[in-house]
């Protein structure tokens, strides 16, 4: 069958839907470019934002009428976050919905089309739900989700990059935060099944990986005496032949084991990178929020990290807008900004979510229009600070991974020079670099001189070897 696919979320989905067109296309089904030509249409959805969910029920509105108006054999899939939040719920509000996926029955998501396709059921399969604060793991469905994450096809076609889960869940419990109920308790993967899948995808090519977890920082693997804590981690995949950069993200600010820090400063591959999301710079607001550190006690982690590992660029997240903030508050995040230096970064609205702490107890109580300037504000900050971030590396050198086409290439395909185009890569401090060569680097190396800076991004040339 023709199946579209669209992902909405965080690096975990990302890597859900890499591995799900894997199994796709090995059970013989097409995956198209649009909903318009496909007989499947799944959704791969995040539920950290209200306005993440808005848009699937507006997908869903769209697929349905299609349904309703001829298109009767059309199957929709729900997946990922949402499926696994609302469950029957979904079936219940969309007639014309066939599956509801969550993120920990992906791996039978295959199944589940056949038998929709032949029997019209509508399958439901999500995790029970999370009771209260449990650490419960299901050693059965972790298995089947590792063999899921086995299951990756690699070869020479694929990206020179790759995302690899090594943690599951989270138990963070960020109060404005419905990850932990959605995604489970937080469990580390085996080393060993990391390293081989590691290894996999080098054979085929792969040349640069991400380790990913929601709080890959805390990343522990206990087998018998022996327990393998990030650093580990990092020493074991650094081993990998083939591999020749390594980052990890997302890490949560507290309990740092300083032993990472060494290990990005001892260990060449792991990039200098740290994406540490403070999300507030008002230690009130921190405390509101569950977050387990103070301001100061954040920047004295960035200090240390920074005397350990020379160059090392940090990108963050925030909320503005969270249920008590006051000007003064969000003026602490602003100072917060300028006194870190982020590369880069991601700045959301506060979105109550119903079932998390925040949303059962406290008001959300900043106005649509406060939390928008804010937003707005921040932002500028920000900006102000990624542009001098970046102007600060204009006429070095630096070797960056060729991802592809630049966004204008793709927009506009025109090219500058017969022969050249336009193409992005990134630098090990995760700088988006743009500039002129031809297509076929797509995939390595180069060694770019930098010439113009941006506060999202830096040009340059490609440097004379
Ligand atoms: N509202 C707004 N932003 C949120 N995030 C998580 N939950 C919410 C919420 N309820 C943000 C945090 C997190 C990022 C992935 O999304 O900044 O780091
Ligand atoms: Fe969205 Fe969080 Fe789910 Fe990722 S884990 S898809 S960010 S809700």
């Amino acid at each position: 069958m023709k199946v579209y696919l669209e992902t909405m979320g965080c690096q975990m989905n990302k890597l859900d839907s890499e591995l799900l067109d894997g199994q796709l296309r090995a059970a013989g089904h097409e995956i198209v470019g649009e909903a318009r030509s496909a007989e499947v249409v799944l959704y791969n959805t995040c539920s950290v934002r209200g306005h993440a969910e808005e848009k699937v029920y507006s997908r869903l509105g769209e697929q349905g009428k299609r349904k309703r108006n001829g298109r009767k054999e059309l199957i929709i899939g729900v997946l990922g976050c949402m499926a696994q939040r609302l469950g029957g719920g979904l079936l219940k509000r969309f007639a014309e919905l066939d599956i509801v996926c969550g993120p920990s029955e992906i791996d039978r998501l295959v199944e589940m089309i056949a038998a929709v396709a032949e029997r019209r059921d509508r399958p439901l399969a999500v995790a029970p739900p999370r009771a209260k604060r449990s650490r419960d793991v299901d050693e059965r469905a972790n298995r089947r989700l590792d063999a899921f994450d086995l299951s990756r096809p690699v070869g020479p076609t694929r990206s020179a990059q790759a995302y690899v889960r090594v943690q599951r869940g989270c138990d963070s419990f960020c109060t404005y935060c419905i990850v932990p109920y959605v995604r489970g308790s937080e469990q580390s993967r085996d080393g060993r099944t990391i390293c081989r899948e590691v290894r996999r995808l080098a054979d085929g090519g792969c040349r640069e990986v991400t380790l990913i977890g929601q709080a890959v920082n805390r990343y522990r693997h206990r087998d018998g005496d022996r327990t393998t804590g990030l650093a580990d981690l990092l020493a074991d995949v650094h081993a990998i032949d083939g591999i020749e950069r390594i980052r990890f993200v997302t890490s949560y600010p507290a309990g740092f084991d300083r032993a990472i820090f060494e290990a990005m400063r001892d260990l060449p591959k792991v990039c200098e990178y740290l994406h540490l999301p403070a999300q507030s710079g008002s230690d009130r607001i921190l405390k509101a929020m569950n977050r387990k550190y103070t301001v100061t006690e954040y920047l004295d982690l960035i200090a240390e990290a920074r005397a350990t590992v020379p160059h090392l660029v940090v990108a963050g997240d925030f909320i503005v807008g969270f249920p008590g903030e006051t000007e003064e508050d969000f003026a602490a995040s602003c100072e917060l900004i300028r006194n870190v230096g982020y590369k880069n970064s991601f700045i959301f609205k506060y979105s109550p979510r119903d079932g998390t702490p925040a949303a059962d107890r406290m008001a959300d109580d900043v106005a649509v229009e406060v939390k928008r300037r804010r937003n707005t504000a921040l932002l500028a900050v920000q900006n102000e600070v990624s542009l001098a971030h970046h102007q600060a590396l204009v006429g070095t050198t630096r070797r960056v991974l060729i991802e592809g086409l630049s966004v204008r290439a793709h927009k506009q395909p025109t090219p500058p020079a017969p022969g050249l185009v336009q193409l992005t890569g990134r630098t090990r401090g995760d700088q988006i670099v743009v500039f002129e060569g031809p297509r076929s680097l797509t995939g390595q190396f180069a060694d770019v001189t930098l010439t113009g800076a941006t506060a999202l991004a830096l040009t340059g040339r490609i440097a004379q070897r």
